[in-house]
């Protein structure tokens, strides 16, 4: 477990807005709107944090479905079980668990990172998904990718590498995501956000006629 995280758990609901610039709602709404509505499916949260997109994610998935959230922050964990404790929620389930080791032990239809892939080493945490995620499943990233193209975008890399060790992303490893989201999924979509302070990627597992991709 990263300290930071520890020492944070008790404000990061109030600080996740200001740290994201306004950015952390719209993020966490752009994520889930990412997952396809699937009831009855079955979505992994990875990094969960306190729990602040389970409800979205319980929506997108309906009652018969099942979200499954991961983290390895204690402190981060109690606030996202005491959430589900409060609200009654009887289909998510929550472990401590990193996420380069973790393996639900199903295959699972969809699987987000909102702003927690770049904590670990991205092409290591990509092969773990794909071994649990179904053919054709979802896999949804946001994270502080360094953006290209505008001419602000490199002051705006630049904030972002003086901010990183606050809130504990890493842009190199960051600057993989989308890399590996193209090697590895299909039909992959990116979206820039907040001037290029943040980047959607989303895309689907290859299924049989996908053959082709990674190959
Ligand atoms: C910036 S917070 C994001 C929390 C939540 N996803 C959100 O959007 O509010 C990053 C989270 O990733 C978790 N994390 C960092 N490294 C991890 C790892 N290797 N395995 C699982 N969780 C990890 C941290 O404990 C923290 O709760």
């Amino acid at each position: 477990m990263h300290p930071r995280y520890r020492h944070a758990a008790s404000i990061y609901d109030k600080a996740f807005p200001v740290f994201s610039f306004g950015a952390g709602p719209k993020i966490h709404q752009m994520v889930a709107q990412a997952v396809p509505v699937r009831p009855g499916a079955t979505v992994v949260d990875i990094g969960c944090g306190t729990g602040l997109m389970l409800a979205m994610l319980r929506e997108r998935v309906g009652p018969q479905g099942k979200v499954i959230g991961i983290d390895t922050t204690g402190p981060m964990l109690d606030r996202a079980r005491r959430r589900v404790a409060g609200e009654g929620w009887k289909n998510v389930e929550l472990y401590r668990a990193d996420m380069t080791g973790f393996d639900p032990g199903v295959a699972v239809d969809a699987v987000v990172f909102a702003l927690s892939l770049s904590a670990a080493r991205p092409a290591e945490v990509f092969h773990r998904t794909l071994r649990y995620l179904r053919p054709g499943g979802s896999m949804v990233i946001a994270d502080g990718i360094p953006a290209h193209g505008r001419w602000y975008h490199p002051a705006v890399n630049l904030y972002a590498r003086f901010r990183a060790p606050l809130v504990g992303s890493d842009l190199g490893r960051a600057a993989e995501i989308a890399r590996l989201a193209h090697e590895h999924l299909v039909d992959v979509r990116t979206n820039v956000i907040w001037a290029g302070l943040y980047t959607i990627v989303s895309g689907r597992a290859p299924s049989e006629g996908d053959r082709h991709v990674g190959s």
